[in-house]
């Protein structure tokens, strides 16, 4: 199987035919079939979203008025762990990341957010941690930069804290953004990653966050 490496590496010369597509992203060079193959996958998922069927035995652990979350874990069936792997993919090839393989996947809490139109629209991915790096707040003020400003690096203390939990990944179905499905997954994950307490926002840490992630969190942590 090609890695997206081969795939980044092979899209800036182009004489091999690399294309990016327009609706979906994918950077995917056309005349390799195996390539041509995963990008119809993607783009339709992309566009699609993932369907979601749902199984006996299903841990819900949040019901709302437009659809419910659902817990998977390390050692649950594999049709289970099949979704969740699909979902992961979508998400990998959305953000352009290579794929993390975690310390320890036995630990790893997938909550699943599905949709009243029963589509995966959501997804958090969780590790435990023992310590995180703060993001230090920027000087506010006149002529100061704006939150709007997605590209500067952010500054992290490097004074190690405590922390819980680790989020990875967390994603939200591009045509069902600015709905609250991202909060109510942090908010989930807080209530379930260990039994019997609610985790505070100081103990939870958001990985390598994308531009998107930063505003996320920034306006999660403080609310
Ligand atoms: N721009 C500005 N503010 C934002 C944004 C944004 N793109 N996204 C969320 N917020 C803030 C808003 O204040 C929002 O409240 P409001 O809508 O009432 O103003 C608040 O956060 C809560 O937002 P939600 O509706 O809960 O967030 P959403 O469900 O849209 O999901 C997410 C946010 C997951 C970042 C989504 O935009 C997404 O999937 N983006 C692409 C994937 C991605 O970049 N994920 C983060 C990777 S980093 C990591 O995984 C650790
Ligand atoms: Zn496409």
């Amino acid at each position: 199987k090609k890695t997206k490496d081969q795939l980044i590496i092979d899209a800036g010369q182009k004489h091999f035919g690399a294309t990016v597509c327009k609706s979906c992203g994918m950077i995917y060079t056309a005349s390799n079939p195996e390539d041509e193959m995963q990008h119809v996958q993607h783009h339709h998922r992309f566009l699609e979203g993932i369907k979601y069927v749902g199984w006996k035995k299903e841990r819900v652990v949040a019901e709302f008025w437009d659809g419910k979350i659902v817990l998977v874990l390390p050692h649950d069936p594999s049709f289970a762990i099949k979704k969740v792997e699909d979902v992961q993919e979508l998400v990998d090839n959305e953000l352009g990341f290579q794929q993390v393989v975690p310390k320890c996947p036995n630990k790893i809490k997938t909550f699943l957010f599905i949709s009243d139109e029963k589509r995966v629209v959501g997804c958090l991915i969780a590790e435990p941690i023992k310590q995180a790096f703060r993001v230090l707040s920027e000087p506010a003020g006149p002529g100061s930069p704006t939150s709007t400003e997605c590209s500067r690096a952010w500054q992290c203390s490097n004074v190690p804290e405590p922390a819980v939990c680790g989020i990875s990944r967390i994603w939200v179905f591009r045509l069902k953004r600015r709905k609250r499905i991202a909060r109510r997954l942090v908010d989930t994950l807080r209530n379930c990653f260990m039994f019997g307490c609610f985790l505070s926002t100081d103990e939870i840490a958001f990985s390598d966050p994308t531009p998107d992630g930063k505003l996320f969190a920034t306006k999660y942590c403080n609310t």
